[in-house]
């Protein structure tokens, strides 16, 4: 925490700068929807509102109005009286797959979710990461694509599995998602052969198309069941389940656990990526924790729980997993688990 001293002041203003922060996601998510920075990038970089409404149909005064908040809040800056353009870095950090975006588009489809609080703490109805919208998966699915890279890099550095995955080996992603990590997998390992477990109807066509655009379906699969349905015995050299397992049903997780050991070959390896709830008072102030607790707060209605490091820790050994490495920093604002079965079942405790 910071040493500046605290008064009623600055935690006053501390409260209006997340109001302001409310305002500036919803200006960045509508900017981004009603393609406002895309136009002006394709002006180069200023505009005038009337410009900007003319070429997209839209209404000039509101898109004037829009225009003149994005400069109160810091994304626009005015360039004279009438026209428009990025404050410094904001072309760049608006651009239409850039993080930052995206994550307000998934916000703001999330906080739809808000309203219907109230009523659900009092009679704990559930709205699952299934009863979501399509609008939501597609920004989902396009943040989570960002993450691909660091997931298939983590993997390569586990020990022995370039070298498997190259000669062929086979990987399953459980709770594949959009897809974009069976389809990194392909293209960094020509040989090898990747299965996807998805659930949900949405990202199991959308990522059937993927494939089958990249030419991957010959040796990458969906199965379209959950993580509780694993038929597989001893075939995989590496299962990867990044930001699923606390989505998994709680009296399940062992389950999915125990089918990950049976899918696994002797030696194979379960890299599981999740966040990792707070075990102390002191890691509610700890910013390795604050995604993860706001997490669990914006999925508190969905019937998904985020278990803490020392649960998922158990729950891996107590089905029979060694883990030989946890990291909070492989996978930024995640803990990485690295599980490993051992040859013939045995655990290494009881050799
Ligand atoms: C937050 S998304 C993460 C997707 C992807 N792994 C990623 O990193 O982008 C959670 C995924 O878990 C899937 N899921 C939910 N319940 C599941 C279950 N019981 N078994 C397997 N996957 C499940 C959802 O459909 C969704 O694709």
């Amino acid at each position: 925490m910071s040493n500046r001293e605290i008064t009623k002041n600055s935690q006053a203003r501390m409260i209006r700068s997340w109001m302001l922060g409310l305002h500036a996601t919803y200006i960045t998510d509508i900017g981004g929807r009603l393609g406002y920075f895309a136009e002006m990038r394709r002006r180069g970089g200023t505009v005038s509102a009337k410009e900007l409404a003319e070429t997209l149909e839209l209404d000039p005064w509101r898109t004037k109005v829009w225009c003149q908040a994005a400069c109160a809040v810091g994304i626009l800056q005015a360039d004279g009286d009438t026209r428009f353009a990025f404050a410094p870095f904001m072309d760049v950090l608006l651009g239409d797959e850039a993080p930052e975006l995206q994550t307000a588009h998934v916000l703001a489809s999330l906080a739809r979710d808000f309203p219907a609080y109230p009523e659900a703490f009092r009679t704990g109805a559930l709205k699952t990461f299934h009863d979501h919208d399509e609008d939501f998966f597609h920004h989902q699915g396009k943040v989570s694509a960002l993450r691909a890279p660091v997931v298939v890099a983590a993997a390569r550095k586990l020990p022995g599995m370039e070298e498997r995955l190259g000669a062929g080996g086979r990987v399953m992603d459980i709770g594949s998602g959009s897809g974009t990590v069976l389809v990194r997998f392909a293209e960094e390992f020509a040989r090898c052969r990747v299965t996807g477990i998805e659930p949900l109807p949405y990202f199991a066509e959308t990522s059937r198309t993927l494939l089958q655009e990249k030419g991957f379906s010959d040796r990458v699969e969906v199965r379209s069941v959950g993580g509780e349905a694993l038929s597989f015995e001893h075939e995989f050299d590496l299962i990867t389940m990044v930001q699923v397992f606390h989505e998994l049903p709680d009296a399940k997780k062992i389950d999915v656990l125990h089918g990950c050991q049976r899918s696994l070959k002797p030696g194979g390896i379960l890299l599981l990526v999740d966040r990792c709830a707070p075990e102390t008072g002191a890691d509610l102030h700890d910013r390795r924790f604050t995604l993860s607790i706001l997490e669990q707060w914006f999925e508190v209605t969905w019937g998904n729980i985020v278990n803490t490091r020392s649960e998922i820790l158990a729950m891996l050994h107590d089905t029979g997993f060694t883990v030989t490495q946890e990291n909070p920093d492989i996978v930024p604002t995640y803990w990485t688990f690295v599980a490993e079965k051992q040859d013939a079942g045995i655990k290494r405790s009881d050799i």
